[in-house]
């Protein structure tokens, strides 16, 4: 068997301690897959002391996981800190710089700066893996990268956080609100103290602009992706939903269009038949459509120690087995620049719910700003009736430009019967 892979590790929280685990279980295993021993040499985080639930044993320590991924002399270099900048970007930098390869589960530094890193990756001809960025434990860029490299690819998306879908699954499940299932999900671990990365869905955008670059093989642009969360949806949203047929999930989609490339995170109404709203939970599913393949979906754990670290190990044993390919599917100076297509040109049909005083004319104000707009009403609720209250009006329309549906929605806003701002969300018809 050829020499062992020389491996240090920085950082040994969820998925450091978890590597840590996969590797030390499955030695034999992965020595024969990789064709030779993967060795852990050096390790290091903040606290030397914390117990880890791994033995960290003939380990070399490094205080400074900077130093390690200069001085050690090992092959790889995994960097799990997390961060778009700080010790992380510092860590890959160094690692390149000497000559080693890097393995990292950090989307949001790929996100931010994944252009640059891949580029002095190619130079110094290392590898940059990062199969646990997206969706954790799902194999998702070697499925877009390799398995399904013959086809053009037309359009991806899917649910790439898991927090936002247990959130959303818990509260139609349970009738409960936003705010109390969040706060459930801090006190069990499923949510951070501070949770706006998830909830603002700026985690599922980072995966996205990654997937985004992998599927049409531009550079990364975090920038261009239109990001909105799941704070404003309410139970009553996720009510109207099932009774007109369909789920709210936190979505992220990118297609190429005749504007330009479309890069959005967004909650959504999908179909209740549809694949993906079947998909509850903490796990993450993406579908990448491909010209020849057709619809190809993939779903699993999208976080935990195992599934992110089932992933790490995997692209380490890429390296032990000499695999090596392009970071992001095509050389770094072939990747595109996209125009990035504004969401005002996003077509679809919408969910439109609005809190109104029950005042006669008011329906015939909100119809005509409709048909001022030129967008057309599918189907209209009006439930309760009440002289005191405000009632819902709740609709859905056919399809039209956002442009459109924003203009509507400003002229509805401005009536004297609407008293609060109109809820709107998007019904993605994935065909
Ligand atoms: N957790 C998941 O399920 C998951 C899923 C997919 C991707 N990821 C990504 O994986 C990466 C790691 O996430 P995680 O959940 O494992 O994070 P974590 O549990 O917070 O662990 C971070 C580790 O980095 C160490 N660290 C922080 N600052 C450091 C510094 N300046 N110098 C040296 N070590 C430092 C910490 O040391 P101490 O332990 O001593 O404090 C800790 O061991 C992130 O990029 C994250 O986005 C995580």
């Amino acid at each position: 068997m050829a020499d062992a892979l020389r491996v240090a590790i920085a950082g040994l929280g969820t998925v450091g301690a978890g590597t840590v685990e996969v590797l030390q279980q499955h030695a034999d295993l992965i020595a024969r897959r990789g064709g030779r021993a993967i060795q852990v040499v050096a390790v290091s985080a903040r606290t030397r002391a914390k117990d880890r639930g791994v033995s960290l044993d003939g380990f070399e320590w490094y205080d400074d996981p900077v130093a390690m991924a200069r001085e050690a002399s090992v092959d790889v270099v995994v960097e799990l800190i997390g961060g778009e900048d700080g010790p992380a970007k510092a860590v890959c930098e160094a690692a390149i710089a000497g000559g080693k390869h890097v393995v990292t589960a950090n989307k949001a530094l790929l996100a931010v700066h994944g252009n640059e890193l891949a580029e002095a990756a190619e130079g110094a001809g290392v590898s940059l893996n990062y199969e646990a960025a997206i969706a954790g434990g799902i194999p998702i860029v070697k499925a877009l990268r390799e398995g399904l490299a013959g086809n053009e690819i037309t359009h991806v998306y899917g649910i790439l956080n898991g927090t936002c879908n247990y959130i959303l699954t818990e509260m139609r499940e349970k009738r409960l609100s936003f705010e109390t299932v969040l706060e459930d999900a801090q006190k069990l671990g499923y949510a951070e103290a501070e949770p706006s990365v998830d909830v603002d869905g700026f985690d599922a955008a980072h995966k996205l602009a990654l997937l985004a670059s992998l599927a049409f093989g531009t550079q990364v642009s975090f920038d261009d992706v239109y990001t909105e969360g799941i704070r404003h949806v309410s139970l009553q949203d996720i009510d109207y939903a099932e009774e007109f047929g369909y789920r709210i999930k936190l979505l992220g989609s990118a297609r190429m269009t005749e504007h330009g490339l479309e890069q959005r995170v967004y909650p959504c109404m999908v179909a209740k038949n549809a694949p993906i709203a079947h998909v509850e939970s903490a796990y993450n599913a993406v579908v990448a459509r491909g010209d020849f393949v057709d619809d190809t979906m993939y779903q699993g754990r999208g976080a935990g120690a195992g599934p992110t670290a089932s992933a790490v190990v995997a692209d380490i044993i890429d390296i032990a087995r000499g695999f090596a390919t392009t970071t992001f599917g095509v050389p770094v100076g072939e990747l595109r620049g996209a125009e990035a297509s504004p969401i005002e040109r996003h077509r679809g049909a919408y969910y439109v719910r609005l809190m109104v005083d029950d005042q006669p004319g008011v329906i015939a104000d909100i119809s005509a700003a409709f048909r001022d707009e030129s967008v057309s009403i599918g189907s209209m609720l009006q439930r309760a009736r009440s002289q005191t209250e405000a009632v819902p009006i709740v609709l859905n329309t056919h399809v039209c430009e956002e442009a459109a549906m924003r203009r509507t929605l400003n002229r509805i806003e401005a009536l004297d019967s609407v008293v609060e701002a109109p809820t709107m969300i998007r019904i993605e018809s994935l065909v």
